[in-house]
């Protein structure tokens, strides 16, 4: 092991952008579906894996809801969570901001409390047992009328102590954030945060739309941003945080190669980009795996990893005081 990778393993740090369905792993999936009985298109864990080869998103996607459909019960969504959790306890991550999928579930006749009841118990369990705290975003999935983004708002109602944020994502291109504008100013008039998948696949304008029409927090992705020098000017003038996720741009060819990844360049620009795993489970590694892959790809330096898990805090929702506390552990944890 590297000295850097070691270094990248104690580091402090949190994960901003990391969807609970998609760290389902298939083990997980494979004891899911006999629990509640039901039928997997796969004869074995390996075939599973094996299944996963992505040459766009939509590519991932169509998996990625195919293997929701094993999470039934309250204790399903509480296993898939606590699972993460764990995980994240060895990358040695702080923090995590994680997002959801309510409507992947409800249009399959689950409940939202199960949904959000199950996950929001692991969190507490994780907050408590395993001192990783949490806030938890809701996503809205934008191939779908914005009509049913208000249903979903409307049933995340009694349970906003829970949520900390909506967010959009699922099939981008064709599906820009105006489509969602109406239900985005409800979200935001409850004093939710807002994050947008943008500029993954889709182009610089839905990047443009998600910041004046969504008037979002956070960037989701938003690569693309650096085909327009007006936007990457605008967002590092309003100090956006951008939750880059290395190992599924290749994994859904956003990179062709993780030696092209766009990483530092973004940081040189002044962008507070950070480090994500998206679907773990899908794109072959966790935070951790993300950063060490990532560093010795691009040759990141000790003061950039330093700098992307110092990002990670800044760009949270955590309060000040808490954001000064988790730089203040990676000053003495560089130091030392
Ligand atoms: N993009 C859009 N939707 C998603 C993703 C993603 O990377 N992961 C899970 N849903
Ligand atoms: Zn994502």
């Amino acid at each position: 092991m590297s000295n850097l990778e070691k270094f990248i393993n104690g580091l402090p740090k949190a994960e901003l952008h990391l969807h609970l369905e998609g760290s389902l792993e298939p083990e997980l999936m494979f004891e899911l579906a006999k629990r509640n009985n039901i039928s997997i298109p796969f004869d074995s864990v390996e075939a599973v894996r094996a299944a996963y080869k992505f040459s766009n998103l939509q590519e991932f996607l169509d998996i990625y809801y195919q293997g929701a459909q094993v999470l039934i019960n309250e204790q399903d969504f509480y296993d898939l969570t606590w699972a993460y959790l764990t995980r994240m306890k060895a990358d040695n991550c702080k923090h995590v901001e994680v997002f959801f999928d309510p409507q992947t579930h409800t249009d399959r006749g689950i409940d939202f409390d199960i949904v959000i009841n199950g996950i929001n118990r692991a969190l507490e369990d994780g907050k408590k047992e395993l001192g990783i705290s949490s806030f938890l975003i809701m996503c809205f999935l934008r191939h779908l009328p914005e009509e049913e983004a208000f249903k979903t708002l409307a049933m995340a109602t009694p349970h906003l102590a829970k949520v900390k944020g909506v967010g959009l994502d699922s099939s981008e291109v064709g599906h820009p954030p105006s489509k969602f504008a109406n239900v985005f100013k409800s979200a935001r008039d409850l004093g939710l945060k807002i994050v947008a998948h943008a500029g993954e696949e889709g182009p610089p304008e839905y990047i443009y739309e998600a910041l004046d029409i969504l008037q979002i927090d956070r960037i989701d992705h938003g690569n693309r941003c650096l085909e327009d020098e007006k936007l990457v000017a605008r967002i590092i003038e309003e100090g956006l945080t951008l939750t880059v996720c290395p190992l599924s741009n290749l994994s859904l060819c956003v990179v062709k190669d993780l030696t092209q990844h766009p990483l530092k360049v973004m940081l040189a620009k002044g962008l507070k980009a950070t480090i994500n795993s998206d679907d773990p489970a899908y794109f072959g590694g966790y935070l951790n795996k993300n950063y060490i892959e990532t560093q010795k790809a691009i040759n990141l330096t000790r003061d950039e990893l330093i700098t992307l898990a110092k990002n990670s805090f800044k760009g949270s929702f955590l309060s000040q005081q808490e954001i000064d506390v988790h730089c203040g552990d990676i000053d003495v944890y560089s130091l030392g």
